[in-house]
């Protein structure tokens, strides 16, 4: 059985629609921070600051590469990671790639009592979302399906998907 990959900007919506997609399919579920923060001992924000984004993104492919051979997943991944054109061809090996998008102010008002996103800390965050998200757009443009997930509950978002998977 074929991995579902959730791809998009932090903020969209990836880890929460993927878990709950997961119960629902009976796939096993991966969040590819989670799963590096396991492998690594160490936050995302200590590998960030430690270790460099450098570090950061040889782990994600490492991780990617590794999860090329099985299937039957639901896999969460960090916004950064289909900027690596390397890991789109390894996720698309096993799996549809589903984008999830929302626009630039709705992820400000998800991710900014979080201190979890490295990447969005220094200065001001909403000009950093705006752009970043201006940057990487096109990367998301490597899905089979978009949702747009601004004005949804999880819920909805779900089953759009499973409706786009039957
Ligand atoms: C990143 C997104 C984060 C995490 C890291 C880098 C990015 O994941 O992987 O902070 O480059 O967009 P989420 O998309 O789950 O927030």
């Amino acid at each position: 059985m074929f991995n579902i990959v959730m791809i998009g900007f932090m903020g969209t919506g990836k880890t929460v629609v993927g878990r709950r997609l997961a119960a629902l399919l009976k796939k096993r579920f991966i969040d590819t921070d989670t799963e590096i923060e396991r492998i690594t001992e160490k936050t995302i924000v200590q590998i960030f600051a430690q270790d460099g984004a450098v570090r950061f993104r040889s782990e994600e492919s490492l991780l990617v590469k590794k999860l090329e051979d099985q299937d039957n997943l639901v896999i969460s991944t960090g916004g950064g990671i289909v900027l690596n054109p390397e890991n789109v061809v390894s996720l698309k090996k096993n799996g549809i790639l589903i984008a999830l998008n929302a626009p630039p102010e709705v992820i400000y008002q998800r991710v900014r009592h979080k201190r979890s996103r490295p990447l969005l800390n220094k200065g001001d965050a909403l000009i950093k979302i705006k752009e970043l998200f201006a940057e990487r757009e096109y990367a998301y443009d490597v899905a089979e399906y978009r949702v747009e997930t601004g004005d949804k509950q999880v819920d909805e978002v779900v089953q759009e998907i499973i409706l786009y998977l039957k």
